[in-house]
């Protein structure tokens, strides 16, 4: 496997976004039930989701970690993070023909929802700091399997015109060495162009060498066309000798 040296120029939303997707998203993403949510959860990258906020508030143990949070203080942050949110929603009513319009009526409830887990992710940032911690993939600031389940939205295989497949297998490697369950992943396909991630079946083989199972799980989520399904990994149970 090579680094890409040629990258593409960066075409689709430009700047990657810090995005505010809700618990409601994240829920339906991840096909996460009760019992999911009563687990040590990672979130990475967390982004200014509302995911932590609102499952902590529920009595969860949720860490986020991104490395958007070595920027600034909370305050600058609510502001960054509000930009971004407008931002993402003027691309999407400009493409809308690219969403399937299920999950979200229509592009203003998209802003409306996705503000408000931004308000709630600006909260939290304040109030409880230390549930945000900054880190930058493929290198977690965390020990050896912290956490049950490890929930990865919209950075691996979403942005694969920057990110090349060593990258990939670096950072997936390093989110199952922190993860003594679970890693879920979603989705497979480029935020941009829709179009499934190129090299998914080379980073499956090489993860299976590094002792990672990968399994491809249809969820219920219906929003970015062709979007539809999640990598989920585990470790593969070592045989008795
Ligand atoms: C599109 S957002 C997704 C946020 C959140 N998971 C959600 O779905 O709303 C992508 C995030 O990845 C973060 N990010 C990009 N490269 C990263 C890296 N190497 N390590 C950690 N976070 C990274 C960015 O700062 C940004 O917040």
């Amino acid at each position: 496997m090579t680094r890409d040296r040629d990258k593409p120029p960066v075409v689709g939303i430009g700047e990657m976004l810090i995005s505010s997707r809700s618990l409601a998203e994240y829920k339906a993403m991840f096909n996460l039930t009760e019992s999911d949510l009563s687990r040590r959860i990672l979130d990475c990258p967390g982004g200014a989701a509302g995911f932590t906020s609102a499952v902590n508030g529920l009595g969860g143990d949720v860490t986020a970690c991104d490395m958007a949070y070595f920027d600034g203080d909370a305050e600058q942050f609510a502001g960054i993070v509000a930009a971004e949110t407008d931002r993402g929603n003027r691309y999407i009513r400009a493409h809308a023909e690219h969403y399937d319009w299920t999950f979200f009526a229509d592009p203003d409830e998209h802003l409306r929802l996705r503000q408000h887990a931004a308000a709630d992710f600006a909260a939290d940032l304040s109030r409880n700091p230390h549930r945000y911690v900054p880190g930058r993939l493929p290198t977690l600031p965390f020990p050896d399997a912290s956490f049950d389940l490890v929930l990865s939205s919209h950075l691996l295989f979403s942005y694969s015109d920057r990110l090349d497949p060593i990258f990939h297998l670096d950072a997936i490697t390093e989110l199952m060495r922190v993860c003594h369950g679970e890693l879920r992943i979603f989705p497979l396909v480029d935020s941009a162009s829709a179009a499934l991630y190129p090299h998914l079946d080379t980073v499956l083989t090489e993860l299976r060498n590094r002792g990672v199972a990968g399994e491809v799980v249809e969820v219920g989520y219906r929003f970015q066309r062709g979007a539809y399904d999640m990598l989920v990994c585990r470790h593969i149970a070592r045989e008795a000798s």
